[in-house]
């Protein structure tokens, strides 16, 4: 990564913490970054770009690789442009300013790497839309499937919406857990991820 990526990239960890926008953590992104290396994919949907810190990461892992992200909030969307063309990847990452519920992707896109990583309740929705844009071979990854520790103890959770939220990440899992299509491994990396990949890809 050159000097002025680098920059970047702390230059938006910083803004990211005084603007309240919630970013992966870095254990997590330097996780999927691997796992995009080591499998060669080189076409990357993400659903949550916020302000494209994740995306261009991920952009960067390898030479090859573009990513689509999907951003809703206007706010974020424009500093996720901003970004890109700072790091002069207007050709590796494509943004998209639309709800990714309401968004009709053409059938013909498929991608290697499908990152779910925006509203933390809407998860099942994403997935069963999406997983149709799937490649072969490709893998549906999930953050934040532990929620700061809260997944496991909904019913301990006292604030109705946070115990409701909670309990959605929770469906989610038994979801991915009970899936008969799709083979799920959960990993203890950042704030929970989930690596899901296509049942029959897996014998
Ligand atoms: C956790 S942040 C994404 C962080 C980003 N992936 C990163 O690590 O740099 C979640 C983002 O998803 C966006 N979002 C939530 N629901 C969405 C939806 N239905 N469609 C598109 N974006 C959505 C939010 O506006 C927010 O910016």
């Amino acid at each position: 990564m050159n000097k002025k990526m680098k920059e970047l990239i702390i230059e938006m960890e910083n803004y990211a913490k005084d603007h309240n926008v919630p970013i992966i953590r870095k254990d997590a992104i330097a996780f999927i970054m691997k796992f995009i290396k080591n499998n060669n994919y080189t076409n990357i949907l993400e659903i949550g770009g916020a302000i494209g810190y994740s995306a261009i990461l991920m952009a960067s892992s390898n030479p090859d690789v573009k990513v689509t992200t999907i951003e809703k909030d206007e706010i974020n969307y424009m500093e996720c442009l901003k970004n890109v063309k700072k790091c002069d990847f207007d050709q590796k990452v494509n943004v998209v300013f639309q709800d990714a519920l309401d968004l009709n992707l053409s059938e013909e896109n498929k991608y290697d790497l499908i990152f779910i990583d925006a509203a933390k309740g809407q998860n099942m929705k994403f997935f069963e839309k999406y997983k149709y844009f799937l490649a072969p071979g490709g893998a549906i990854i999930t953050d934040n499937l532990k929620f700061h520790g809260y997944v496991g103890h909904s019913d301990e959770i006292e604030s109705k919406n946070l115990r409701q939220l909670v309990k959605k990440i929770e469906g989610y899992i038994e979801f991915l857990n009970t899936n008969e299509e799709y083979t799920t491994k959960f990993y203890d990396v950042g704030d929970g991820l989930s690596i899901s990949v296509r049942k029959d890809e897996t014998a």
